[in-house]
């Protein structure tokens, strides 16, 4: 989860979230190289006093410094893709969860286990106790970790956002619309997300809590 003054990004708890973090940094290292060469032609034009009355046109450099950002771009584009067409990959899923979006709290279906269905609602500030205030929940998404997980969004209302950082997770939930995704958590843990389509007054209060288990106590959980 985001702990005090984190302006990174949150750590990877699925395979998907570590390439998106591989991807974060190889862009920010192409953007890193590029404004240090921008800032260093432009402090050369700014401190000299070369004059040329007659420079008019240079095909040769104008060629250069067309094909040169295209080629950048290219890096990044292809990874980029890459990226795109992994995350909609869905590998044999073990697991559906069905989550509903509310003003403002979200629902969720097991839909494989006897259709297991209930509500999640945010804890209020005055039972905090052992709780994380804005961001814990009533009741939690129980989920296995190790295996590859689908998740089906849609809405009741609105438009919200059923978004988990730390998972690579972000999938609109439409009104009239069922979404699809799918994730594979690394490691046991609590996993924290809010909604991130702005849906309301309480847009802020709906947070999502997955905590990650082993499967055998994800079926005592089921089976209870
Ligand atoms: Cu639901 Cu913002």
């Amino acid at each position: 989860m985001a702990t005090w003054s984190n302006l990174n990004l949150q750590n990877g708890a699925s395979p998907l979230m570590e390439q998106m973090i591989f991807f974060h940094d190889h862009t920010l290292m192409i953007l890193i190289m590029i404004t240090i060469l921008v800032m260093y032609l432009m402090m050369n034009l700014f401190f000299n006093k070369f004059i040329n009355r007659f420079l008019l046109e240079g095909q040769m450099i104008e060629l250069i410094w067309t094909i040169l950002p295209a080629i950048t771009l290219i890096f990044i584009a292809l990874p980029s893709l890459r990226l795109l067409y992994l995350l909609d990959e869905l590998n044999n899923p073990l697991i559906t969860l069905k989550s509903i979006g509310h003003q403002w709290y979200w629902s969720y279906e097991y839909s494989d286990f006897n259709n297991i269905e209930f509500d999640s609602y945010m804890i209020n500030n005055n039972d905090l106790l052992n709780k994380f205030r804005l961001l814990d929940v009533d009741n939690r998404i129980i989920l296995p970790m190790n295996n590859q997980i689908r998740i089906l969004v849609t809405a009741t209302d609105v438009i919200h956002s059923w978004t988990i950082p730390s998972l690579g997770v972000k999938v609109d939930a439409n009104p009239g619309r069922l979404n699809q995704t799918n994730f594979f958590i690394n490691r046991p843990g609590i996993f924290f997300g809010q909604c991130s389509e702005i849906c309301g007054a309480n847009h802020s209060f709906m947070p999502i809590v997955i905590e990650s288990i082993s499967m055998k106590n994800f079926i005592n959980w089921i089976n209870n």
